[in-house]
């Protein structure tokens, strides 16, 4: 499975769920997620994202984000349509460990 990761969080700019085949990324208010049950590893997101915040599960040091990636898939709305993304997202891209600011 893929996942989505840190630079993500308040970025946000939703060109993953476009060409995603299975439809599989849910939507959080920071970021989005990949269900990893749904997930078929076709890996056509991961170039998509302006943030290059999405990884395949066999990259080092992504355990948290695994866990993440579950843990809300089967909670957050389904995405399908990219949407316009936050106001400040170039602000708020490349800034490091923004998941310990907004999620703990
Ligand atoms: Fe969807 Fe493929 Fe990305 Fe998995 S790897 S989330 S199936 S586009
Ligand atoms: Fe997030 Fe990148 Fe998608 S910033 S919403 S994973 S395009």
């Amino acid at each position: 499975t893929f996942v989505v990761t840190d630079n993500c969080i308040k970025c946000k700019y939703t060109d993953c769920v476009e060409v995603c085949p299975v439809d599989c990324f849910y939507e959080g208010e920071n970021m989005l997620v990949i269900h990893p049950d749904e997930c078929i590893d076709c890996g056509v997101c991961e170039p998509e994202c302006p943030a290059d915040a999405i990884r395949p599960d066999t990259a080092p040091g992504l355990e948290k984000w695994l866990e993440v990636n579950a843990k809300f898939a089967p909670l957050w709305p389904n995405i399908t349509m990219k949407k316009d993304p936050p106001a400040d997202a170039e602000e708020w891209d490349g800034v490091a460990d923004k998941y310990a600011g907004h999620f703990s």
